[in-house]
């Protein structure tokens, strides 16, 4: 019989608390995700303070109905792994408090773990040994916007990054710019759908010392000068989608340039704007059966890849009592 290793995911980085139970770091047992977008879509964005007491409000909840999904005890529990960084440092202390009350109570090592690490891991999850290396793996959330290269041994190389906002950012102001409200990315995605994508043609910004870095800033500015200059001219479903054009044209661009360098097995599209139903199928079509893109589930903030991730660092040295919480965090480190 194989034996069976089951970590605890706590997830609390930004306006989402997760916590899942997670075997052998693929199976996964129970992830229950408390969303706060109720709280949040009144002011149109993430309110930093208003995440943190959500989280505290929440966090028993979300882990008793996680063990009870799960069926199973602390006792249960081989390691617990805990989001410290990058995020919202209010947010993170939190999921690493409650963490570490878990684990010092219980004698049940718990292990640090980086949120963009995490998503990456999301992929892993369900793909696993399909998966092969070198791999490019981009991270495209609301916080974050970084392509690595993945070698044999799991180490992460970056090569490029946004300068400036990150994608789902600019997902996001350009929903609100429209006063389609928050958060953004899902509200584009389905305007999207009725949309022509050449409608509008936006900016795609090179950097001056010819790195292949990104920049969504620039991108924001344009759109926010054709909304007020269009007025209620303004096509809302062909500016979404001409959007998600340039957001995928740029994002395929890269991993392409970097791919001719040196080239990449497989391709990671990970980050809570993977879940984006047209970026899904630009990448399907760039890269075929090499292309992998957890489901919406594991796509978004959520326990499961932290317990994953845990899963495959639990041979590393485990979080002291003083462990702190990091607001940024560039991997690798
Ligand atoms: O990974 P995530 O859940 O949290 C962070 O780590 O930031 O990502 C949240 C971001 C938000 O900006 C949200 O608008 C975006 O992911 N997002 C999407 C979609 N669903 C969520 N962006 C584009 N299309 C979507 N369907
Ligand atoms: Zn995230």
């Amino acid at each position: 019989m194989t034996e069976v290793f089951r970590t605890l995911g706590i997830e609390s980085s930004c306006d989402d608390t997760c916590i899942a139970v997670v075997e052998n770091g693929t199976t996964v047992l129970s992830s229950v995700v408390s969303s706060q977008i109720p709280v949040h879509s009144e002011y149109g964005g993430v309110v930093p303070e208003l995440a943190s007491r959500e989280h505290v409000k929440n966090i028993r909840t979300v882990y008793r109905e996680t063990m009870k999904t799960a069926s199973v005890g602390l006792s249960d529990i081989d390691l617990i792994g805990v989001t410290v960084g990058p995020g919202l440092l209010g947010s993170l202390l939190v999921g690493l408090s409650f963490a570490k009350a878990l684990s010092f109570s219980s004698g049940i090592p718990l292990i640090p773990l980086n949120h963009i690490e995490s998503h990456i891991q999301s992929a892993f999850i369900e793909f696993g040994s399909a998966i092969h290396f070198p791999a490019a793996a981009f991270v495209a959330s609301g916080g974050h916007t970084h392509l690595f290269r993945i070698d044999e041994s799991r180490n992460l190389i970056l090569l490029a990054r946004t300068r400036d906002d990150a994608v789902g950012e600019a997902f996001d102001k350009l929903s609100k710019m429209m006063g389609l409200g928050y958060p953004g990315g899902p509200v584009i995605d389905k305007l999207a759908e009725t949309g022509d994508e050449n409608r509008y043609s936006l900016p795609r910004p090179r950097m001056s010392d010819r790195s292949l870095d990104m920049s969504f800033s620039g991108i924001k500015t344009a759109m926010f000068r054709l909304i007020r200059e269009e007025g209620d001219a303004l096509d809302k479903s062909g500016l979404a989608a001409s959007f998600q054009k340039t957001v995928a044209d740029i994002l395929i661009d890269r991993i392409k340039r970097f791919g001719k360098e040196a080239p990449f097995e497989s391709v990671i599209l990970a980050g809570g704007v993977s879940a984006n139903s047209y970026l899904r199928e630009r990448f399907r079509t760039a890269f075929g059966e090499h292309a992998f893109i957890p489901s919406m589930k594991y796509a978004t903030d959520n326990g499961a890849m932290v317990a994953s991730l845990a899963w495959m660092k639990r041979k590393e040295e485990p979080a002291p009592l003083h462990q702190e919480a990091f607001s940024t965090w560039i991997l690798p480190s």
